[in-house]
């Protein structure tokens, strides 16, 4: 095996991991914002609401991501809607970070739904009974409790992105696979860049993952 190619290509293997990361990071912000926002209607007993959310959540969690990319790269232009670059950055990367929040909304709307209905419904009642309005039991009971099942799923979810987000790479995203690819179309050796590529991930994932083990800690020592 050679991995020379690393003295000629590591800045932009680099450049490649920065991108893999920050566009992660972005979708999990504006995930955390669409998530809220949709778990919120959801919970909401306007049946219109919760159905629209329903709807939205089953749609993005029910077709591939990567349509949903081709869909806004590809699909959107032929209606006359272009997502523009901005701030000097590519308009590749703003539409590959428009359709991962988009897509992460939905996973994280579950992440929050599923977190509120893991506290036990008698904690509602025992605080409703005790004259709390619905809206101070959510806040001082049931959110505070919710939290500890919410963290480590966020956590989560930025490790998934990190993963899939190496779908973007097909419409030009230069981040990790795009660069692995440049690579091997280069060096015409697929192997040694696969490697590395797959390395980054693993590093950049298994961290998280470790790190989300000390949160979970954290908080079942929190709960003794
Ligand atoms: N790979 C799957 C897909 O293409 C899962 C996407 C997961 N997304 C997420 N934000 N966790 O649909």
């Amino acid at each position: 095996m050679d991995f020379s190619f690393l003295s000629k290509w590591y800045e932009m293997i680099l450049k490649g991991t920065g991108i893999t990361i920050s566009v992660s990071l972005i979708a999990l912000f504006f995930g955390f914002i669409i998530g809220l926002f949709i778990c919120l209607a959801k919970l909401s007993k306007n049946k219109f609401l919760s159905g629209l959310a329903s709807v939205y959540i089953e749609v993005l969690r029910g077709t591939p991501l990567l349509a949903q990319v081709f869909l806004l790269w590809f699909g959107l232009p032929q209606i006359g809607i272009n997502i523009p670059g901005i701030f000097g950055i590519s308009s590749e990367f703003v539409t590959a970070a428009v359709a991962l929040s988009i897509n992460s909304g939905a996973y994280v709307a579950e992440i929050f739904r599923s977190g509120i209905q893991s506290v036990d419904n008698g904690q509602m009642e025992a605080s409703r009974s005790l004259g709390l309005s619905y809206s101070s039991t959510m806040r001082y009971v049931i959110v505070p409790q919710a939290i500890r099942n919410i963290l480590p799923a966020l956590a989560n979810e930025f490790i998934s992105l990190i993963k899939e987000s190496s779908i973007i790479s097909v419409i030009g995203v230069k981040e990790i696979m795009f660069v692995q690819g440049v690579v091997k179309n280069s060096t015409f050796k697929p192997l040694e860049p696969l490697i590395v590529a797959a390395l980054i991930y693993f590093v950049l994932t298994f961290t998280l993952s470790k790190l989300v083990g000390l949160l979970e800690k954290k908080f079942a020592m929190a709960d003794a």
